[in-house]
């Protein structure tokens, strides 16, 4: 299938790079205008580049609310309004919990948790103004479906994820506003290999072990690729999901289930 997004102006936070610049290609492919939304504008405007004529770059640093202010009004300028949000820009962080910081609390708080509710609700403002409803889809995780050791803020940014698409989704359909969510396993590429240098030293483990060892575990029995969660991506942007509402679905090889 192709079009399915044919016609619909998408800003995709955190886009540069990885499962975001992955969702941006796709989105373009099924006939999407999308928005390379992201803290680093220079990488944003090599990949919109990159994407091509239906790609834009547009500078977004989502813990600030002017920044996120200025990228809804950059959205509308360009295309008239916004009907697809993906809230996916994060970080992440781990340490055991004798040496958790509060700066690493607050940082990873003010991106993931913070970050994703005000830009869905400036999203949201835009979408009720124009009357003609939305989607958003908010990156959560794995991680927010469970507690690991070394991983306790992340985790609970990512659990506060799926409690705000709950919320979010159940206040905002009334509105026509679908807000959903997708929480991935493991993915490899430019995050994973941060992640795997965190372990490397929390753990004593030599670079590429965890990963080699998470990708063995994984039930499909590699890790996952950015293009793994297109699908979803797509689906809960399109019309074929106006009847699903503050959901979280697992897209991870079968790591999880609920
Ligand atoms: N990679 C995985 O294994 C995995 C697993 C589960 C969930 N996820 C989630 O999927 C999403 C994407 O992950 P990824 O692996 O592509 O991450 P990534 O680190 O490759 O990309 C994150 C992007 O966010 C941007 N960003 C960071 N701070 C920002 C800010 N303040 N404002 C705007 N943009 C900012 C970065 O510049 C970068 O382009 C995240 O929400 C992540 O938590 C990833």
């Amino acid at each position: 299938m192709s079009g399915r997004l044919e016609g619909k102006s998408a800003l995709i936070t955190g886009s540069a790079r990885g499962i975001g610049r992955a969702f941006a290609e796709a989105y373009v492919r099924e006939g999407a205008t999308v928005a390379i939304a992201d803290i680093d504008v220079e990488r944003a405007g090599r990949t919109a580049a990159e994407i091509g004529d239906k790609a834009y770059a547009v500078r977004l640093d989502v813990t600030d609310q002017a920044s996120i202010e200025a990228a809804i009004k950059a959205v509308e300028e360009r295309t008239g309004g916004i009907d697809i949000l993906v809230n996916n820009a994060a970080l992440f962080d781990l340490a055991p919990i004798v040496e958790i910081t509060r700066e690493s609390y607050d940082r990873l708080f003010s991106i993931n948790v913070a970050g994703s509710l005000f830009m869905l609700q400036a999203a949201t403002r835009s979408m009720i103004a124009r009357g003609k409803g939305g989607k958003i889809i908010n990156m959560a995780s794995q991680a927010g479906r469970r507690g690991e050791a070394l991983v306790a803020i992340y985790c609970a940014t990512k659990a506060a994820i799926i409690s705000i698409t709950q919320s979010a989704g159940l206040d905002l359909i009334k509105h026509g506003i679908n807000v959903n969510a997708i929480a991935p396993g493991v993915v490899d590429g430019e995050h994973w290999d941060g992640v795997d240098a965190l372990f490397a030293r929390y753990e004593g483990r030599p670079p590429g072990e965890k990963k080699r060892l998470v990708g063995e575990a994984v039930p499909f029995g590699r890790m996952g690729r950015a293009e793994d969660l297109t699908g979803m991506a797509i689906f809960l942007a399109s019309p074929e999901a106006d009847y699903i509402v503050a959901q979280t679905y697992n897209v991870d090889g079968g790591n999880w289930m609920s």
